[in-house]
């Protein structure tokens, strides 16, 4: 299958037009690129949901903040282009320029969804998520998709994103895939490769305790938010590199902080934590019974 690369964003949109033109759906699969197991997963989602597939990949400048790792973050064009075609799954791949996605120069017109991004990365990450759902919103505008696929990793990314596109009435379904990890557990995650092997080690704590938290709410009855963070906390103990950036419990809905769980709610567990230059995230997401 002959896979395009599209840097221009008015043939990016032609394309889609042509899709939609001979019958076909458009499942996207937004990027930054450095991509993993976890992208190509989506990727495999997408070919089975939509009859074309676009991968957009885009190291969006306004979600990174000033002391944050935009000039680090890997930028494998190649290698991504390399691995989509071994997998054959997708049909064109859209890599615009920085001036492309921002032509105007410095941003002026930002889309931003209210409460959603108070906590968790909102509050560690100030403007990120106004970075994200901006650009996604422009990726949106420019190819049109039927559906678009996104990894339940960023959780709080993904309901911020369902939220904005039902409000912003896009046409799109969006869909949330679990979380592809190593064998030991550890999230996937482009950042994965800053670690050393020490870090690596260590890394797979995260996955421990935002598991221990949903057993915990869904097999042992546990309500009280307060007890499941000090489990939470329990598993990270043994880590003797980095810092904890946070660790939360948050009503998977609103994702307001809540103070006990009641039945039939969902719930959001997450953690995000700093090892050098890598800041990893993970979450679990419970039904409490
Ligand atoms: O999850 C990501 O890789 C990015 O935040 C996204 C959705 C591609 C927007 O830049």
């Amino acid at each position: 299958m002959s896979l395009e690369v599209i840097s221009n964003s008015k043939e990016m949109t032609a394309w889609s037009i042509r899709q939609f033109g001979s019958g076909h759906s458009i499942g996207l699969v937004p990027t930054m690129g450095a991509l993993h197991r976890g992208h190509l997963r989506l990727v495999d989602e997408a070919a089975l949901g939509s009859d074309k597939v676009v991968v957009s990949i885009f190291v969006n400048p306004t979600q990174f903040g000033p002391n944050e790792d935009l000039e680090a973050y890997p930028r494998t064009l190649n290698e991504d282009i390399q691995a989509l075609a071994e997998q054959g799954k997708a049909h064109a791949v859209f890599a615009p320029s920085v001036r492309e996605m921002y032509p105007l120069g410095v941003n002026k017109t930002w889309v931003f969804v209210d409460q959603l991004g108070d906590y968790l990365c909102g509050a560690s990450r100030p403007g990120h998520f106004r970075g994200v759902t901006t650009v996604v919103a422009r990726l949106f505008a420019i190819i049109q998709p039927t559906k678009s696929y996104f990894g339940l990793k960023d959780a709080q990314q993904f309901f911020i994103l369902r939220r904005m596109s039902i409000e912003m009435s896009f046409q799109v379904e969006l869909i949330g895939i679990p979380t592809v990890r190593e064998v030991d557990g550890l999230a996937l995650s482009s950042r994965n490769r800053y670690l050393n092997a020490a870090e690596r080690e260590q890394a797979v704590a995260l996955s421990r305790s935002v598991s221990e938290a949903k057993n915990l709410i869904e097999h042992h009855g546990e309500t009280k938010v307060e007890k499941l963070i000090e489990a939470m906390k329990a598993e990270l103990a043994g880590i003797t590199l980095g810092v904890i950036d946070y660790v939360e419990i948050v009503d998977g809905e609103n994702l307001q902080p809540c103070k006990v769980l009641t039945p039939g709610m969902s719930v959001l567990a997450a953690i995000a934590y700093k090892f050098g230059k890598a800041r990893l995230i993970d979450n679990s997401i419970s039904l409490v019974p």
